[in-house]
C-alpha cells in the first residue's frame, strides 16, 4: 500500500477528528499530573510526529502537544512545579527538518518545558526514550503510526508495564479486513480466525482494537479503549490504553463527547433525537440498549456485588460511569432492583464499597 505524504495535502476530516481526540485527551491528562503530588515529571512522546502542521496550517500532533502545554501552564505564564518534557521522533529528513525549525520556535516562548526531538525510525526511538520513561513520572505515549505493523507485541507488554503510563495508537484497521486472506497480517495484530468471521468494513476497528486484549499479561489490570474513524470509505482508529480507572475514564468522557466510540453511525441506529418514538427504549442508540441489558444481567445474576465493580464494569465496556448510572436507575424504575443510593463514579471508586441490595 503506498504511503501519502499526508503532509503536503491538507488534513482530511478523519484526520482532523483523530487530532481533535488527542487534544482533548492531553487537554484532560495534564492538569491530573500537573496538581500530582506523585510525579516530578511529565512526559510527551510524539513517536510520529510529522512536520508541525499541514499545508494549511492546520495543527499536527506536535503543534498541538505545544500548545496545549502552554494552556495548561496558563499560556506560558505559570511556572511549572514539575518538570515537563516533550520528545518528537520523525524518520522522514524533510519532514524532521520541518518539525524541528517548528519546534525551535516554538520554544521561544516557553522555555520551561523541555524538549527532545530525534530524525530515527520508531523503533530505534523507541529503545533510546524509554529508560526515561520510569520513576517517578507520568506519561502519555502517542504512537500516529503509518498502517499495522509498528505497535508490535513486544513494544505493546513494554507499555503497559511502565509505570503511569497511557497510550494513544493509530491503526489503519482498513488494512486488516483488506489483507485477511493474508497470513502475515497476523503477524501484527492479535486478531483470530473468529475475529476475521465477525469482520466487515463498518466493525473492523471495533474488532481490531478489542484484540490487542489479548496481549495484556495475565493479572495485569489494564484498560484498554477503541475509537472508529471513518475517512472516505475505509474505517481506521485509535486504540487507548491505561492501567488506572481515571486514564481510560477521561478517555471515554472525550470519546462520548464525539459521538462514543465512532465518528460515524457504526451500529446503523440512524436516530433522529428531533423525532423521539413513543417508547424511549427504540430510541436509544444500540451501544447503549445492549450496555444496558448486559449490566442487568451482571448485577442480577450477582457479579457485580458492588458500586465499585459497577463502575469498572461500565469502563471495561466502553461506557461512563453516568451510562451506568441511568442502567441502574432504570432497574430500580422496574422494581428489579429496591430503591438504593449507590454512587457510581472515579471518586466514589475511590472511596469504600456499597454493596448493591437486591429483592432476593
Ligand atoms: C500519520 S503521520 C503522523 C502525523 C502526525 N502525528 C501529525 O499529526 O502531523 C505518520 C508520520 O510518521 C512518519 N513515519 C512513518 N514511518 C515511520 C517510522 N518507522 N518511524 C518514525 N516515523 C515514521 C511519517 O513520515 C509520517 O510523518
Amino acid at each position: 500500500m503506498p504511503i501519502r505524504n499526508m503532509h503536503k495535502k491538507p488534513f482530511d476530516e478523519g484526520t482532523q477528528d483523530k487530532l481533535q481526540l488527542y487534544r482533548e485527551y492531553l487537554r484532560e491528562w495534564l492538569p491530573v499530573f500537573i496538581n500530582s503530588k506523585y510525579v516530578d515529571t511529565i512526559q510527551i512522546f510524539d513517536f510520529f510526529a510529522g512536520p508541525g502542521l499541514d499545508i494549511n496550517g492546520n495543527q499536527g500532533s506536535p503543534a498541538i502537544t505545544w500548545i496545549e502545554i502552554r494552556d495548561a501552564l496558563r499560556f506560558g505564564k505559570k511556572e511549572p512545579s514539575k518538570k515537563i518534557s516533550a520528545y518528537f521522533n520523525e524518520k522522514d529528513k524533510s519532514k524532521y527538518q520541518i518539525l524541528s525549525s517548528y519546534i525551535d520556535e516554538a520554544r521561544v516562548n516557553l522555555p520551561q518545558v523541555a524538549c527532545e526531538k530525534l530524525n530515527e525510525d520508531f523503533q530505534s526511538a523507541f529503545i533510546q526514550w524509554k529508560p526515561h520513561m520510569n520513576g517517578p513520572v507520568a506519561n502519555l505515549l502517542f504512537f500516529d503510526q503509518n498502517g499495522v505493523k509498528e505497535i508490535t507485541k513486544e513494544i505493546f507488554e513494554t507499555v503497559l508495564k511502565l509505570p503511569r503510563t497511557d497510550f494513544i495508537f493509530f491503526i489503519s484497521s482498513a488494512m486488516v479486513n483488506r489483507f485477511k486472506a493474508a497470513p502475515e497480517i497476523r503477524n501484527y495484530v492479535p486478531v483470530t480466525d473468529e475475529d476475521f468471521s465477525m469482520m466487515n468494513g463498518t466493525n473492523v476497528h471495533r474488532i481490531v482494537a478489542d484484540s490487542y486484549r489479548r496481549w495484556i499479561p495475565t493479572g495485569l489490570e489494564y484498560y484498554l479503549g477503541s475509537f472508529s474513524i471513518r475517512k472516505g470509505s475505509n474505517v481506521y482508529g485509535l486504540v487507548f490504553g491505561s492501567g488506572h480507572p481515571r486514564g481510560i475514564d477521561k478517555f471515554l468522557k472525550v470519546a462520548w463527547k464525539h459521538g462514543g466510540d465512532a465518528n460515524f453511525d457504526i451500529d446503523h441506529d440512524g436516530l433522529n433525537t428531533s423525532q423521539m418514538q413513543m417508547f424511549p427504549e427504540f430510541d436509544k442508540p444500540t451501544k447503549i440498549a445492549l450496555f444496558e441489558k448486559e449490566l442487568e444481567s451482571a448485577v442480577l445474576d450477582r457479579q457485580l456485588a458492588t458500586n465499585k465493580d459497577v463502575y469498572l464494569f461500565s469502563l471495561r465496556n466502553g461506557m461512563l460511569a453516568s451510562h451506568a448510572k441511568d442502567g441502574l436507575k432504570s432497574l430500580m424504575q422496574n422494581k428489579k432492583l429496591p430503591e438504593q443510593v449507590l454512587h457510581i463514579s472515579y471518586g466514589a471508586w475511590k472511596k469504600t464499597d456499597v454493596e448493591i441490595i437486591r429483592h432476593f
